[in-house]
């Protein structure tokens, strides 16, 4: 496993850490996130109304499986993540699903030999990938593209590291739109955070090309791209 993810994991699975960062997680209309969310579930009904399998990686509490398995009443879910907190939560907010979900507690830098099955039409993640540097930014996209249906989506909506400038900028104006969470607890942070251009470049090193940045707020993207047809 390499060190930045395992640093991260080993922060996640801190019971009490993970459990103040969940309680301080905007939630309903306080949730800026809702939007891209949603915004990434119609992009993918547009071209693939009917994906059969969803794959949510670091899926924390389930937020964003849960946005694309009320999109798609077909599909059916895996989540996973590192931390035994997050299994926990995850397991109360995606229970109205039943066994649609399959948990699997396991890093995110091996998949596989986590026991997530390939042939997803979707595999989503959120905010997780910047504790990655590049060069393991780049294996993770290798392995979750491999894990793909020829066709399928890749997602990522995630902070990147903008320039100083404009991150001083973007943390500032963000903060007027009430996104500042006093009571959220810290965290380590490898600085600076991949760029845009290291996920573009992640996304093509993995074979896909079909891809743009579908939404963007500060320093927050959602990246979505669809591999080649089989
Ligand atoms: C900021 S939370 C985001 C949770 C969820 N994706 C969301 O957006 O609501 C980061 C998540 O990444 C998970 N995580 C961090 N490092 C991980 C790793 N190496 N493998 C698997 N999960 C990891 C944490 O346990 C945590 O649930």
């Amino acid at each position: 496993m390499p060190d930045m993810s395992r640093t991260a994991a080993a922060v996640w699975s801190d019971p009490d850490f993970a459990t103040a960062w969940l309680d301080a997680d905007p939630q309903g209309e306080h949730d800026l996130l809702a939007l891209p969310r949603l915004i990434a579930a119609r992009v993918v009904a547009e071209v693939t109304p009917r994906p059969q399998l969803v794959v949510d990686v670091a899926g924390g509490s389930g937020k964003f499986l849960g946005v694309m398995l009320d999109a798609f009443p077909g599909a059916r879910g895996v989540w996973l993540d590192a931390s035994e907190t997050m299994l926990d939560r995850a397991r109360i907010d995606l229970a109205r699903f039943g066994p649609r979900v399959t948990f699997t507690v396991g890093d995110m830098t091996e998949l596989r030999a986590s026991g997530v099955p390939g042939g997803a039409d979707v595999v989503v993640t959120s905010r997780a990938s910047h504790h990655l540097d590049r060069a393991e930014l780049h294996g993770f996209y290798r392995e979750a593209t491999g894990l793909l249906a020829g066709g399928g989506w890749m997602v990522n909506l995630d902070h990147i590291g903008p320039a100083d400038v404009w991150d001083k900028r973007y943390r500032s104006v963000r903060r007027s739109f009430g996104a500042y969470r006093p009571s959220a607890p810290s965290h380590h942070h490898n600085y600076p955070l991949p760029s845009a251009e290291d996920h573009l470049d992640g996304y093509r090193a993995a074979g896909v090309e079909d891809l743009d940045i579908a939404w963007k707020a500060f320093y927050t993207c959602l990246f979505m791209g669809r591999a080649p047809q089989g």
